[in-house]
């Protein structure tokens, strides 16, 4: 018998590196991934410490572009919020992970894939759906579901053990999750709803109480729903929610602080940084509401809520998710213009905005002398609106 081959989402972190072992150990032949989804990474350490706990490759991929192509934007367009809060960047990053995973099983010719999540978290049931939705035939382990360390000592001891070098130095206070679409924070202090979030909680953002900062415009020119330039300069995708990140995330914009409901049942308290999505988002949501007619937005929001929902449970690859792409791309033809916006410290607010394919019309608006709206065609109109109720 061959031997048997596993490709391990890998993080570089504790866990997954304690899962290297901890396969390699069950006879597997542990294979690492890294997707790059835009978030800090330290891959010499990451290779070092995979190859410690026994990896035999670690495989390094460049996610970025697909990403926010087929996924951020996408979903940006739909207008999807999760519970009216959260901008889903964690929820977001899963389904790719899971594909690639897949696929580089089927490239190595792997039997099973793995992942570091736990057993009460969102995370197993994205990864593992989108590995099961493109081949369910494969074994997938998650270790930290089954494996007899209870604490974070015991992975500690464990790694000290088999020689893995881990760096202990600074005491972990919270689990972070980062991609481009922002950050999520939880654990630690933050698991009593009621403390408010310490200052050393919050990674990308400061904190706007703080801010003396003027207010500025802010630019932001979309085509057929999707943001291509700030200020007036052409930006690349990544570039621009970059530029936006940062500049937010200076402003101390799109801080969220919610008690979400997981999927397996359970509510929990997480603090959430995604400064571009909440600009992005007003910017998206405003050209929409002027090019847009009356009845394709009003079903949108329909569609918003939905979509979040899938995305959060994991079923991005979904056919009603597809579908509802489909519908969602179908209504993003005319979302071009230019939205202006005003950033503060903590707010961003919409001050214009303008679009060749404008349903506002002045001429019917206006309370000038230049109106051509035809006030007696309401009378007919009221009698017949009213006309069921009489
Ligand atoms: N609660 C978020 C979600 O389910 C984020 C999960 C990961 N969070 C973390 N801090 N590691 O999408």
């Amino acid at each position: 018998m061959g031997t048997k081959k596993v490709i391990l989402a890998y993080s570089g972190g504790l866990d997954t590196s304690c899962c290297v072992r901890w396969l390699k150990d069950r006879g597997w032949d542990v294979i690492c991934f890294m997707a790059d989804l835009g978030q800090e990474m330290d891959v010499a350490t990451a290779r070092k410490r995979a190859r410690a706990a026994g990896a035999s490759k670690l495989y390094v991929k460049n996610l970025r572009k697909e990403f926010i192509e087929e996924i951020i934007w996408p979903t940006l367009q739909a207008g999807a919020v999760y519970e009216g809060k959260y901008y889903l960047a964690t929820a977001l990053g899963r389904p790719l992970i899971g594909k690639y995973l897949a696929l580089l099983a089927k490239e190595e010719g792997a039997s099973a894939v793995a992942h570091g999540c736990t057993g009460k978290g969102n995370d197993q049931v994205r990864i593992e759906l989108a590995v099961r939705m493109l081949n369910p035939g494969l074994k997938i382990i998650a270790p930290v579901r089954e494996w007899e360390f209870g604490s974070r000592e015991e992975e500690i001891e464990y790694c000290r053990l088999n020689r893995i070098p881990i760096d202990v130095s600074k005491k972990k206070v919270y689990s972070i999750d980062e991609n481009l679409w922002g950050v999520s924070i939880e654990c630690g202090v933050l698991e009593d709803p009621f403390v408010e979030p310490p200052a050393d909680a919050y990674q990308i953002t400061t904190d706007p109480s703080q801010l003396k900062a003027k207010p500025v415009y802010l630019d932001i020119e979309f085509k057929e729903g999707v943001p291509i330039k700030i200020n007036g300069k052409r930006m690349k995708a990544e570039e621009l929610i970059r530029y936006l990140n940062k500049l937010g995330g200076k402003y101390g914009i799109g801080r969220i602080d919610m008690v979400e409901d997981r999927l397996v049942g359970i509510k929990s308290r997480e603090i959430y940084e995604a400064p571009a999505a909440e600009i992005l988002y007003t910017a998206h949501k405003e050209l929409e509401m002027l090019v847009l007619d009356r009845d394709t937005l009003h079903f949108k929001t329909l569609i918003s809520n939905r979509f979040a929902q899938l995305v959060y449970f994991g079923l991005w690859f979904s056919p009603l998710r597809k579908a509802m792409s489909a519908f969602v791309s179908e209504t993003q033809k005319t979302v071009s213009g230019l939205v202006r916006l005003k950033i503060g410290p903590g707010w961003v607010k919409v001050v214009g905005r303008k679009s060749r394919f404008s349903r506002y019309k002045k001429r019917l608006a206006t309370y000038d002398s230049t109106d051509k709206f035809d006030h007696k065609a309401a009378e007919g109109f009221i009698k017949l609106w009213g006309l069921p109720f009489e």
